[in-house]
């Protein structure tokens, strides 16, 4: 099995999560009256492992830095949809009794098998990152973590596969199989209001928006559409060149969570940038 090489900005995603998970299991695990069953869920989980581009060194990835983490969460759900993958995450979780590892489209798995292993109502919380490589995740994933009001998620934003594929210059010509993947992901047409202005033209040309204002859209759409309490301005991870690759969104409903959030982006901002 080849391992994926990663860039300078996953590893910050790495380190971002890994920390705010290291908060959440302490915080959840102190909770008492009533004491809460918390749970991990990493719905594009990779490899468990990959090889940094900068040192060519082995390092961690988000479903072992989630099994390291002390105290533990009380049950961890992997999924992929690479056999290979899989393979290994099997591996990894064979001497543990509460790591789950499911083979297949995680846009499935999640609404019938893992996110109803985290219901509000028994007690149980959860903490679920969503990192595809592109816009490979379906709208009713988030609203339904949303929905549930015991999901907290970390999401990747892949503006980057937005951008090269979809948003073309002239909204005329956008892919019609393009459009469909992002309304996958968008959760309705209104993407293209938010990638396309049409106020501040003569003409009435509609002129593409930026990465920010794609980002601020959805951040909104978050909060209002889906109902999550608090979304945090996202953090741009950018290649070596300067372009953002994805944003990295968090979305809770406590404002506790947003706030811890908000201190490790902010510790990582710069970082982010390289
Ligand atoms: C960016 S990588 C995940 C990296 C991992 N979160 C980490 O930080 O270590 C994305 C993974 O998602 C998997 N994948 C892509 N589409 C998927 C889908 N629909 N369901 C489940 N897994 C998928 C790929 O096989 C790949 O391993």
């Amino acid at each position: 099995m080849k391992f994926d090489e990663i860039g300078n900005w996953s590893e910050v995603k790495l380190d971002i999560v890994r920390e705010y998970a290291a908060a959440y299991s302490r915080i959840l695990s102190a909770q008492e009256s009533p004491s809460l069953y918390h749970v991990y869920i990493d719905a594009f989980a990779g490899a468990g492992m990959h090889i940094s581009k900068s040192t060519g060194d082995f390092i961690p990835g988000s479903p072992l830095n989630a099994l390291l983490i002390k105290p533990p969460f009380k049950e961890y759900h992997l999924i992929d949809f690479d056999s290979e993958k899989v393979d290994l995450l099997l591996e990894m979780a064979a001497e543990y009794q509460n790591v789950f590892v499911h083979e297949g489209d995680c846009n499935g798995i999640l609404l019938e098998k893992v996110f109803p292993k985290a219901k509000y109502s028994d007690y149980r919380r959860a903490l679920c990152l969503l990192d595809p490589y592109g816009l490979h995740l379906n709208w009713e994933v988030m609203l339904t973590a949303a929905e549930m009001k015991s999901i907290e998620i970390f999401l990747n934003f892949p503006i980057m596969d937005m951008n090269m594929n979809v948003l073309k210059k002239d909204p005329g010509k956008v892919d019609p199989l393009q459009a469909l993947r992002m309304t996958a992901f968008w959760g309705d047409e209104s993407w293209r209001q938010a990638a396309y202005d049409v106020t501040g033209n003569l003409f009435g040309m509609p002129e593409k928006t930026n990465n920010e204002a794609m980002a601020e859209a959805f951040r909104q759409r978050l909060r209002k559409v889906a109902g999550f309490k608090y979304v945090p301005e996202p953090i741009p991870m950018r290649n070596n060149k300067g372009a953002t690759v994805y944003y990295l969104f968090f979305a809770s409903q406590k404002p506790v969570a947003a706030d811890i959030v908000r201190a490790i982006f902010d510790k990582y901002r710069d970082k982010g940038k390289k």
